[in-house]
């Protein structure tokens, strides 16, 4: 059975249906309006590619989740930890979305100035942008 919407009649109910769904969800549940994970992958000491794990990944996801909550912006920016983020080569790794920055080579000291200059006030931090085609855009370096 198709349904035709009488404000759009080649519209199928499905499309509408569809539409209104991601207008919903995009305008009005949107829960947090940025999202950083960082890679804490671990794996064996003699794996060729390394790990983020042993790049102290984990202090620095404890430090944004820390100083987020501490300014109050953790209702609003979420701060997670995640498997392998696939660029391993550039570890510690961490992207902020949803303007898809990559940073390579964070350290928990590096923490603090990527809240204040990327987060609040939208500027990335270019001394840590991975310098690679595959992650951030030649525009934003
Ligand atoms: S182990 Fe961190 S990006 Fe792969």
């Amino acid at each position: 059975m198709v349904i035709r919407t009488t404000i759009y009649p080649n519209f199928l109910f499905s499309e509408w249906a569809l539409f209104v769904y991601y207008f919903i969800s995009l305008e009005y549940l949107k829960r947090f309006e940025k999202h950083i994970f960082i890679c804490e992958n671990e794996r064996p000491a003699e794996h060729p590619r390394g790990c983020c794990n042993d790049k102290n990944s984990k202090v620095i996801r404890e430090k944004f989740k820390t100083r987020l909550k501490e300014l109050g912006l953790n209702s609003i920016i979420r701060a997670n930890g995640s498997l392998c983020l696939d660029a391993c080569d550039f570890g510690s790794t961490i992207v902020v979305y949803p303007e898809q920055i990559w940073y390579g080579a964070v350290t928990a000291n590096d923490v603090e100035e990527i809240i204040h200059s990327h987060l609040i006030n939208n500027k990335p931090v270019e001394r840590l942008l991975i310098n690679d085609s595959r992650f951030n855009q030649d525009d934003i370096k």
